[in-house]
Parts: structure tokens; C-alpha cells; sequence
């Protein structure tokens, strides 16, 4: 074997275009596994990414939100084998942390990613963004980010539970621990919101409220199982939500937008020892103020959700089970699927807010 040189999309500065340009991809070292990237879906991240909000270590290697086919592995690898269609994560869990070994693998506190570095032609080492990089024909990551599905999904469709969808889906089912016949209100009703109202329906949620700000979105929420919508910019939220659950509000609120408005809105949405869970990640500058009187006096939880609270080992196979089954239409997230060269207009189109997810089919 040999590295593989494939086409990647990089970020090379800060608020630059994104460009399509060659990618050295290292043969996979110890525990390392090299995937033939099948399909991968543009997220938010990506864009935060390009425009610095994460971190300076340009130039990135974008995309994170794949699937694909594992092409070789290097020594000590047991996870994974070559030919094996996998979902790849960013949060592999390492075993050893003090999250993990206090029994709660799903905040594993460590970074487990490959240790070897992509780079450009000339040498210049890569940062893969979330330690994955899956904008490219090839990547490199850790084999416990790689998670075996079954592969009768697409991969446009199974990529999808690598990010956005599957932190929507465990923010109600596990975060949320929504449970049959409760009352559930999402604010912001893009991928990870209409995620959480698919989640809410298949935990057995009776009454699912889907809010945002645009009216398209709020059909397409429909779709994913929402019972009733309110458009916030034409009716008060907490409001709205009350007259729809015996003027108590819901038993869980998730905050999929993460604005300091959204957040309070779904904090006053909530019944009494009910719980609101942020999964929108909010601008480092906001603040919000609430009287302290109230958040003892409201009881119950208010709890944020990274990644879902998700495991992949366990969350990746189950979840593709349930959509070949069609209990979980996954494949109404994919608005459009394009090639490499048209990253950069789909950041554009996920600023108008026009697409759940754009994914580049390879
Ligand atoms: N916690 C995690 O692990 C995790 C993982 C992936 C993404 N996210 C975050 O989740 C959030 C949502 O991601 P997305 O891909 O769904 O984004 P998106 O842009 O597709 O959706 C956001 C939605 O919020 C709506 N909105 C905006 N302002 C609103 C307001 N004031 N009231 C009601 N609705 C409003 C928008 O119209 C849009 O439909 C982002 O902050 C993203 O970074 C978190
Ligand atoms: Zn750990
Ligand atoms: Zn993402």
C-alpha cells in the first residue's frame, strides 16, 4: 500500500472561498482506518470552520458528516474491516477517560481521532474538521470513528446520522429521555430541530410543536411528525405552546436554534419539572438573564445535549435499522445532492436558509 492522493475541499484561510485541491491521504497506521468517502453532508460547522469561529489551525479539510467504505486498516485495528460500509463519528469513545469510566461513555471527555496527519501536495499539514475531513475521495480517522451499518442505506442518507441528525434525534430521545404520551416543543425547525421531532415521534411523543421564524421551514417539520407549528415571528411562542398543552407547556423543550430569545422562550415553555435542552450551540458572546426564583421554582432540568448524548456503536446500526424499516424517513433531510466543486454555493444556500442538507455524493 501507498498514500492515496484524492481530491479534498479545503479552507486555506480565513473567510476565504473553500477550494477543491489535491489531498495526500496516509496509508493508516496503528488503530487508523483509511475510507472511501461515499457521501458527506454540509453542515453548519464547516462554514463556522472556514470563517474561524472554531479555532485558527487553517488550512482545514471540511466535512465531517459521512459515509463510506472502509478501504484498508492499519495494525490492531478490530472494529472495522476492509469492505465494511460505515457512518464515521466525532466523538469516538476512547474507554479510559474519567467520563467513560464512571459508566457514561457518551460524554467520553477524550479526543480520539487518527494520529496521523493529511496533508496538501507540497506537505502542508491538514486540520480535518471534527478530526474527520470527509470532503475529500479519501480520509484518514481513528477506526473507532468508523461505525458498521447495515448496507442496504444510501450512503447520501446514512452519512447524515454522522452530525446534525443524530444530535436532533438524541437530543429528544436520550438528552430529552422523551417517553410515550409526552408533549414536546422544538424551537427552530432546520436538520437538527426536524431531527428532534423525529426523535420525539419515535419515542411516542402525543403532542409534537414545531416553532421557527420561516413558514417552509415549519412544513417541512410537518412532515417529520410536528402535530401543530407556530410561526414566532406572528404569535408569542410560550404562549402558543400553552394553549396547546392544557395551558401547562410541554413536558420537554428543545432549543435547536441556541439564541439567548429561543432559550428563554423554551424555558417558559416548559411545564412545571419539565426539561429544556439546548442543542443549538450559541455564539460565544451571549448572555442570558433569568430570575433565579425561577428556575427553582419552574423544578425539573435544564440540561444542554452535545452530539445527542449519542453512541454511535449502539445509535448508528439501530437508527439505520429503523429508516430501512421506514420508521424513520432520514431521507427527507437530503434537499439536493451535488458534487465536490459546489460546497461553496451550498454554504450559500444554508445561509438563505433554502435546504435541510445539501450532500456531496461522490
Ligand atoms: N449540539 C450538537 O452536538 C450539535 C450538532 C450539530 C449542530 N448543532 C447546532 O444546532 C443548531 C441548528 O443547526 P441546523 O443545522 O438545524 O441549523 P439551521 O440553520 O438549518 O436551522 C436553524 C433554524 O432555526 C430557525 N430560527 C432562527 N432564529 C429563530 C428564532 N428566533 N426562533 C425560532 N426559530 C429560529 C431558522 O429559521 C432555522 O430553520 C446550530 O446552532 C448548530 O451549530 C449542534
Ligand atoms: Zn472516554
Ligand atoms: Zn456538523
Amino acid at each position: 500500500m501507498a498514500a492515496a492522493t484524492v481530491k479534498g475541499v479545503v479552507a486555506l484561510e480565513k473567510g476565504a472561498p473553500v477550494e477543491v485541491r489535491e489531498v495526500v491521504v496516509p496509508d493508516p497506521g496503528p488503530g487508523e482506518a483509511r475510507v472511501t468517502v461515499q457521501a458527506c453532508g454540509v453542515c453548519h460547522t464547516d462554514l463556522h470552520y472556514r470563517e474561524g469561529a472554531i479555532n485558527d489551525d487553517f488550512p482545514f479539510l471540511l466535512g465531517h458528516e459521512a459515509a463510506g467504505v472502509v478501504e484498508s486498516v492499519g495494525p490492531d485495528v478490530t472494529e472495522v474491516a476492509p469492505g465494511d460500509f460505515v457512518v464515521l463519528n466525532w466523538r469516538a469513545v476512547c474507554g479510559t477517560c474519567r467520563a467513560c469510566r464512571r459508566g457514561r461513555p457518551w460524554y467520553c471527555f477524550a479526543t480520539f481521532n487518527a494520529t496521523q496527519k493529511m496533508t496538501l501536495a507540497d506537505g502542508t499539514e491538514l486540520s480535518p474538521a471534527l478530526g474527520i475531513g470527509a470532503f475529500a475521495e479519501q480520509t484518514l480517522v481513528a477506526a473507532g470513528q468508523a461505525t458498521k451499518v447495515n448496507p442496504a442505506a444510501p450512503p447520501e442518507t446514512a452519512g447524515l446520522l454522522g452530525c446534525g441528525v443524530m444530535a436532533g434525534l438524541g437530543a429528544a430521545m436520550y438528552t430529552g429521555e422523551v417517553g410515550r404520551g409526552d408533549s414536546v416543543a422544538v424551537f427552530g425547525c432546520g436538520g437538527v430541530g426536524n431531527a428532534a421531532i423525529a426523535g420525539a415521534r419515535l419515542a411516542g411523543a402525543s403532542t409534537i410543536i414545531g416553532i421557527d421564524v420561516d413558514d417552509r421551514k415549519l412544513e417541512w417539520a410537518t412532515e417529520f411528525g410536528a402535530t401543530h407549528t407556530i410561526n414566532s415571528r406572528n404569535q408569542d411562542a410560550v404562549e402558543g405552546v400553552q394553549a396547546l398543552t392544557d395551558a401547562n407547556g410541554a413536558n420537554v423543550v428543545v432549543d435547536a436554534v441556541g439564541r439567548p430569545e429561543t432559550f428563554k422562550q423554551a424555558f417558559y415553555a416548559r411545564d412545571l419539572a419539565g426539561t429544556v435542552v439546548l442543542v443549538g450551540v450559541p455564539n460565544p458572546q451571549w448572555t442570558i438573564e433569568l430570575p433565579l426564583i425561577d428556575v427553582f421554582g419552574r423544578g425539573g432540568a435544564t440540561k444542554s445535549s452535545w452530539y445527542g448524548d449519542c453512541l454511535p456503536s449502539r445509535d448508528f446500526p439501530m437508527l439505520i435499522d429503523l429508516y430501512l424499516q421506514g420508521r424513520l424517513p432520514l431521507e427527507k433531510f437530503v434537499t439536493e445532492t451535488i458534487g465536490l466543486d459546489d460546497v461553496e454555493e451550498a454554504f450559500h444556500k444554508m445561509h438563505k436558509g433554502e435546504v435541510l442538507r445539501s450532500v456531496v455524493v461522490f
